[in-house]
């Protein structure tokens, strides 16, 4: 029996948490090491994540670490929300093994200068409004890949951008690790669960609402016939308009593995949204 409620130790330094790695992967060899790599400001999305983690009956590592280098805007780093506390209870909660917190400095040496690049599919979506973010992404998993050395790590499927670029990493680099994908968790009204819903002011939290019930009518009006991207992406700006969404960063509706484009929308396409509420920015994505 590998769980205990409140049996969480803190590896706050990349040497020791590869050292105590090492010993745990000598000891336990078909345990799986099982890593979930967030930012903090855990929610349940983020909770999720762990609970899916434990139907692999393995030891679980969850990491803790703003990233600036997937920052592409100093003041989204600046508040980007930190409950660390509360972080550290809900993992205690959940009976999580191990939380990698290591510091800034501990993870990019002052004179650190190399990036991975997933050229093709960072160049979508989100990747052509935020320059240089998905190399931050891809570099730090990595690094934490290599730090943690896990068998099986977990992404969620609201940043969908970033876990194809990690799938394809994974390919790409021949790292020999699963990639477990978990659920959109929402909100009742439908809102995707994000550490950033807590920075909305009260009015734009209620149009926020409006992100999901968008996509959902999209979709109902995909599957009553209306096949035309250009289409449904038209008729998506004005559902979003008449909930008070003006800033619409993108709608694109594509193909989930190579993220481009499609023209006539199939089954399995992804629909992806990036909104601008106030300074916040919030995305969302539904299969049709
Ligand atoms: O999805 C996130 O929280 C981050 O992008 C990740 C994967 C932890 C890398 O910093």
């Amino acid at each position: 029996m590998l769980k205990r409620k409140n049996s969480l130790k803190i590896l706050d330094k990349t040497s020791k948490a590869k050292i105590i790695i090492k010993k745990l992967k000598k000891e336990n060899k078909n345990i799986p090491i099982i890593l979930v790599p967030t930012m903090g400001a855990l929610h349940q999305g983020h909770l999720s994540l762990i609970k899916k983690a434990e139907k692999y009956n393995g030891i679980i590592i969850v990491s803790i670490f703003v990233n600036p280098i997937q920052f592409n805007d100093k003041n989204d780093l600046k508040n980007y929300p930190n409950t660390l506390r509360a972080d550290i209870e809900k993992l205690k909660e959940l009976g999580v093994d191990y939380l990698f917190l290591p510091t800034v400095k501990d993870i990019f040496n002052s004179s650190f200068q190399t990036t991975v690049s997933v050229n093709e599919l960072q160049k979508f979506l989100c990747g052509k409004h935020r320059p240089g973010h998905f190399n931050g992404v891809s570099t730090i998993v990595l690094k934490l890949f290599n730090i943690i050395n896990p068998d099986i790590a977990v992404f969620g499927r609201k940043d969908f951008q970033q876990l194809a670029i990690i799938k394809r990493m994974v390919i790409d680099l021949n790292l020999d690790i699963k990639i477990l994908e978990g659920e959109i968790i929402r909100e009742e009204s439908g809102l995707a669960l994000s550490s950033r819903n807590k920075l909305l002011t009260k009015k734009n939290y209620e149009i926020a609402q409006n992100i999901y019930q968008g996509l959902m009518f999209i979709r109902s009006e995909f599957k009553k016939g209306k096949k035309s991207s250009v289409q449904l992406k038209r008729l998506l700006v004005t559902f979003y308009q008449s909930k008070g969404i003006r800033n619409i960063e993108y709608i694109n509706i594509v193909d989930r593995n190579s993220l481009i484009d499609s023209k006539t929308v199939r089954t399995g396409n992804i629909i992806a949204v990036a909104i601008k509420l106030g300074k916040i920015r919030l995305i969302d994505n539904l299969k049709f």
